[in-house]
C-alpha cells in the first residue's frame, strides 16, 4: 500500500492487486489489476472518489491514515459495483459524517448490494456540481458503461476527469501514470471488449458528451491514469467505430483432426487473399484475447466437432460469449466435422447461428463434413473464403 500524489491536492490511494487472476469468476487478469479511489483536498471540503474491493479495504484505510486524514466530506460513488463500493460500509464507520454523493440509479444499487443507510446519500443529476471550497465537482452521467448507474467526475479546475470503469485497464503497474501507451492499449482494449463492446453505442455517446470538457487527465479507477486523454479517447473512437476492418475471427475446437484441418485450410486461404485472420483453438484460449480480436472482426466463422448431436460445448460457450458481447460483425459462417450424425451433422451450421440471436450477421454458407474432409471439402471451403474476400471488398468499400 502506498499514496501516489497526482497532484499535490489530488491523491491515489487505492490498492495494487498484483495477484488477482480472474475477475466475476470469468474473466481471466493476466497482469492483475487496481482499484484506484482517489483523495480530492479542497479549501473547505475534502472528497473521496470511488474506493476499493472489499478485500483490499485496509489498504485503502492505511493509506488514509497514514495521510491523517481527520474527516471525509463526501464519498463520490461513480459506479454501484463492489470493486469500487466495496469498502463504503466501513469508511463510513471511520467516517460518520462523510455523505455518499451519487445518482438515484446508483444508490439503489448500493443500497441492495451493501448495508447503508438512506440518510448517508446525497443524490446528484446529470451536471450537477458540488464545491469543495477552491475546487468544483461536476458530475456526467454516463449510464451503461457498463452498468445503468455509471457516471463521471469531473475534477473542473484541475482539469481531471474520473471515469471508473470507462478508458480503464487491468492492469497491476507501480506507474502512478501510463509511461508507455504500447504497454498499456492491449489491456484497455482488453478490458473495453471484455465489458463495454455490448455497450458501444452508449459509449459513443458518452465519448461525444465529454469531448467540450476541458481534461488534461483522466484517472479510471483500473490501471494506471492518462496524462495524454487523447490517447485513450481516440483508442475508444477506434474501437466504436462503424469502419469494416478486413478481420476474420475462428475460434474453433477440434476433437480428432478433422475440424483442425478445415480450420487451418480456411486459415491459410483467408491469409494468401490478404485478409488477416485470427484462429483460437478454444481448450487453449484465454477469454480475454478472444474478446479482444472481436472488436475489429467482420467475420466470425465457428469451427466445431459433433459431440453427440451438437456442437463441442467449447464452440456452444464460445457462442454464448460472443452473443453476450455483441460484436459489431458483418458475416457468420461455421465449418467443421461430425461423426456417426448423419442429416444433423449437416445442421450444425444452423444450431450454432441459432445460439447468436444477438448477432445480426448475414450467414455464408456453412461447411460440415462427415468424417475426413477430402478434395471436395477443400473445393468449399475455396468457395467460402472467396465469399468471404467478396463480401468484405463489398463492404469496405460502401
Ligand atoms: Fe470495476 Fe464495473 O467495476
Amino acid at each position: 500500500m502506498t499514496v501516489r500524489y497526482v497532484k499535490s491536492d489530488v491523491i491515489a490511494v487505492g490498492a495494487i492487486d498484483w495477484d488477482r487472476r480472474l475477475f466475476d469468476k470469468l474473466i481471466p487478469l493476466p497482469q492483475g489489476t487496481s482499484y484506484n479511489s482517489f483523495l480530492i483536498q479542497g479549501s473547505e471540503k475534502t472528497a473521496l472518489i470511488d474506493t476499493v474491493y472489499p478485500a483490499k479495504s485496509h489498504e485503502l484505510i492505511a493509506n488514509l491514515k497514514k495521510l491523517d486524514i481527520k474527516t471525509l466530506d463526501y464519498i463520490i460513488a461513480n459506479h454501484g459495483e463492489l470493486d469500487h463500493s466495496g469498502t463504503l460500509p466501513q469508511l463510513l464507520e471511520i467516517y460518520p459524517e462523510a455523505k455518499i454523493v451519487t445518482n438515484a440509479k446508483c444508490k439503489e444499487i448500493l443500497m441492495s448490494s451493501l448495508p447503508l443507510n438512506e440518510d448517508k446519500f446525497i443524490i446528484i443529476t446529470d451536471l450537477e456540481t458540488i464545491s469543495l471550497g477552491n475546487k468544483t465537482l461536476s458530475f456526467i452521467m454516463a449510464p451503461w458503461v457498463h452498468w445503468p448507474d455509471t457516471m463521471f467526475t469531473h475534477l473542473v479546475e484541475d482539469k481531471i476527469l474520473f471515469t471508473c470503469d470507462f478508458t480503464g485497464s487491468h492492469l497491476a503497474t507501480s506507474d502512478l501514470f501510463v509511461k508507455s501507451e504500447n504497454e498499456v492499449y492491449g489491456p484497455a482494449k482488453r478490458y473495453f471488449a471484455e465489458i463495454m463492446m455490448p455497450f458501444r453505442t452508449h459509449v459513443k455517446k458518452h465519448l461525444a458528451k465529454i469531448s467540450a470538457l476541458d481534461i488534461e487527465i483522466i484517472a479510471p479507477s483500473h490501471g494506471p491514469l492518462y496524462s495524454n486523454p487523447k490517447f485513450i479517447l481516440d483508442a475508444h473512437r477506434d474501437w466504436v467505430s462503424d469502419e469494416i476492418k478486413n478481420e476474420v475471427v475462428i475460434p474453433y475446437v477440434s476433437m480428432y483432426e478433422n475440424t483442425e484441418k478445415m480450420v487451418q485450410y480456411l486459415t491459410d486461404e483467408l491469409i494468401s487473399k490478404g485478409i488477416k485472420v485470427i484462429p483460437f483453438n478454444l481448450p487453449a484460449t484465454d477469454l480475454g484475447e478472444l474478446a479482444m480480436a472481436l472488436v475489429d472482426a467482420t467475420t466470425i466463422v465457428v469451427g466445431a466437432s459433433m459431440v453427440l448431436s451438437a456442437p463441442h460445448p467449447n464452440a456452444a460457450y464460445a457462442a454464448y460469449i460472443v452473443n453476450a458481447l455483441r460484436p459489431n460483425v458483418k458475416f457468420l459462417s461455421a465449418v467443421g466435422s461430425y461423426g456417426w450424425a448423419g442429416a444433423l451433422g449437416e445442421k450444425m451450421g444452423e444450431q450454432i447461428k441459432a445460439m447468436l440471436p444477438n448477432i445480426q450477421a448475414e450467414v455464408i454458407q456453412p461447411v460440415f463434413v462427415k468424417g475426413l474432409p477430402r478434395e471436395e471439402t477443400y473445393k468449399r471451403l475455396d468457395m467460402l473464403a472467396e465469399e468471404i474476400y467478396n463480401k468484405h471488398q463489398l463492404a469496405m468499400k460502401q
